[in-house]
């Protein structure tokens, strides 16, 4: 342990070194940041915009530099992965993301990582690194919902507990994490339910826990399987296939399905009302898809947590399909990604789609 005098002294260095966007720490975990844009890293014109600013302008190392008392709780140092708005998100960008991630969690010198990402497509992401980065080492996906520019912008504050939570032992084991105001919440179970308010972020299941002054409170822990103990793994994975989400509503049918088979979709996510109910002017056509090699998925868009059952609205026995479980559309889309990587049998599927 170093004496008071080298402590204080590193301490000085350290403050400064912050002011330039690099953070060292004595003795503290090392946690890397992987910027990717998004509106944490949003600026708007002025202090009163705290919806209307342009996402992805300030850099990592700023973003750094705005939070010296990172000094105090772990070593930081950031990479700029991307710089964009997450809705523009790619395939390309996910195994390009993932594949640092697992890169660097095999490193002695990381502790930890955090990913800082626009709050749109927060949740695909957060729910594809789950699924294929092998470690038990804390990942936390972090935005914001406010611009840093805006008055009572929350970005700082959900970054610091980001670093806090990657930092921390406790969060090993524990699956991809997102925090966002002050909730832990699983990086498969959350979903951003509001787009206008800081508290966006909700799992239909609750929370795994809450970070508060750094001090981490654990309520709950991932039931699914995860991380270390999933069967896929990113570095066996290069490309990732078409896979699609039509959404039921009224009055629907079936001209998204057939274009989305067409275009070569190998999964079509049906992002069906209710229990995953399907129109009775689509169901002749995902038969006749399926019966083209097309993997049928039923989801639910219902807000606050579908839940479909198999062989309740549809019997899909019958009709070869598979059911997403709890996964809402955007999650049963990366989930199946992930597995077609693996296996094109629609009960390995359905297996998949409950397990994980
Ligand atoms: N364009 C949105 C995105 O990058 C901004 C929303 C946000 O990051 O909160 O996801």
């Amino acid at each position: 342990m170093l004496n008071r005098t080298a402590r204080s002294w590193l301490f000085a260095i350290a403050s400064m070194l912050a002011a330039c966007g690099v953070s060292i720490a004595a003795d503290k975990p090392n946690v890397v940041i992987l910027a990717t844009g998004g509106t944490i890293a949003g600026a708007g014109a002025d202090v009163t915009n705290s919806a209307t600013y342009q996402a992805a302008k300030v850099p990592v190392d700023k973003l750094i530099a705005g939070i010296p008392q990172l000094n105090a709780i772990a070593s930081v140092r950031g990479e700029q992965v991307f710089q964009i708005a997450s809705e523009s998100l790619t395939n390309a960008n996910l195994l390009t993301l993932a594949k640092r991630v697992a890169a660097l969690v095999k490193q002695n010198d990381v502790d930890g990582v955090v990913i800082t990402h626009g709050t749109d497509t927060l949740e695909e992401t957060a729910y594809f690194l789950n699924l294929v980065v092998h470690t038990d080492k804390p990942i936390v996906v972090v935005g914001s919902m406010r611009p840093g520019t805006a008055m009572s912008a929350d970005g700082m504050l959900n970054l610091y507990n980001a670093v806090s939570v990657a930092a921390s032992k406790d969060a090993r084991g524990k699956g991809v994490l997102v925090t966002m105001n002050d909730e832990i919440n699983s990086g498969r179970d959350v979903s951003k339910m509001v787009n206008i308010r800081t508290e966006a972020f909700k799992s239909p299941w609750g929370p795994l826990g809450m970070v508060v002054e750094g001090k981490n409170y654990w309520f709950r822990l991932p039931a699914k399987r995860h991380t270390n103990n999933s069967e896929f793994d990113i570095e066996k994975i290069d490309t990732l296939p078409s896979v699609e989400i039509a959404y039921g509503q009224g009055n629907a049918d079936d001209i998204a399905y057939r274009a989305f088979a067409a275009n070569g979709a190998k999964a079509i996510i049906h992002a069906g009302t209710g229990n995953g109910s399907v129109s009775s002017a689509v169901v002749p056509t995902l038969q006749e898809l399926r019966g083209k090699g097309v993997q049928i998925i039923r989801s639910s868009h219902v807000n606050a947590g579908g839940f479909v059952l198999r062989n309740a609205e549809q019997p899909d026995d019958k009709y070869d399909w598979v059911v997403a479980h709890d996964l809402n559309p955007q999650k049963a889309r990366i989930l199946a990604l992930v597995a077609l990587s693996k296996t094109q049998d629609s009960k390995e599927l359905q297996r998949i789609f409950w397990e994980y």
